[in-house]
């Protein structure tokens, strides 16, 4: 593959745009410059720096982020900042078949919402993790209003009805964390279903934070904020089989 075709396919902006970087001589492969925009490169395992930051090839890109509170999920934030603000320019102008650049948040998670937020531009990614037919679960810590009693995880447990749905919706797996504290790992992303759920069975959600989505824990050491790219074995793990459900789970 040519040196500025790489680049290109990695979100570095236009074809000339990749030129120029290469000419200037801001691109160093395999630890020495190159700056012909031409020269052959393989790009599996290729490790390169652009403007003295390192990369490594990527087909297909898959990030994980610390999600902090006060930021939206959304490409178009109406109110708080976006959390593509938080990626580095290239992970947001890889360049898709499709109408929309760079890598895409796999579901959301409100505003308010604290932790793991997986984002790619694996189009069969997204949808296998998202797909309630997968049944991917998704453990949230959650910190109610009043404290929580047996009557309210029993409810969680064997489903509540919430507004504008026909069937209830029931927790895979809940249980009570401390006085106002709860673990629920839900297997579908309807919307706002945690904080719906817990109004449903009689409380109120006051902060909410997801831990865990199928077989990957969110790392203590990635704070608020940061982000770090999914090893391979870890989208396989993903891709591959849900995480055994926990100790009390009801489905
Ligand atoms: N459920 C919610 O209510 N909010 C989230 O952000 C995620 C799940």
């Amino acid at each position: 593959m040519r040196l500025d075709d790489l680049l290109f396919s990695q979100g570095f902006g236009t074809r000339r745009v990749c030129a120029g970087l290469i000419q200037q001589g801001l691109v160093t492969v395999e630890g020495a410059i190159c700056d012909d925009p031409g020269a052959d490169v393989q790009p599996e395992g290729l490790g390169y720096t652009v403007q003295g930051v390192p990369w490594l090839y990527q087909r297909l890109a898959y990030v994980m982020l610390h999600k902090p509170a006060g930021t939206e999920c959304s490409q178009k934030p109406s109110t708080y900042p976006s959390v593509y603000t938080l990626l580095p320019a290239p992970l947001r102008q890889r360049p898709n078949k499709g109408a929309v650049n760079g890598v895409q948040a796999v579901g959301r998670l409100d505003q308010d919402t604290t932790g793991l937020l997986l984002l790619t531009d694996d189009g069969k990614f997204i949808h296998r993790m998202a797909s309630p037919r997968h049944h991917v679960p998704k453990v949230y810590e959650v910190v109610t209003r009043h404290p929580v009693d047996a009557a309210q995880l029993g409810r969680l447990l064997e489903g509540v009805l919430l507004e504008d749905e026909r069937v209830p919706v029931r927790a895979a797996a809940c249980e009570q964390t401390g006085e106002r504290a709860l673990r629920m790992t839900l297997t579908e992303g309807k919307y706002h279903q945690v904080k719906r759920m817990v109004a449903a069975a009689g409380n109120r959600v006051e902060a909410l934070h997801r831990s865990r989505i199928g077989v990957l824990e969110l790392p203590p050491e990635l704070e608020p904020g940061q982000w770090r790219w999914l090893t391979e074995a870890e989208v396989r793990a993903l891709m591959a089989a849900p995480a055994p459900a926990r100790a009390g789970a009801a489905g």
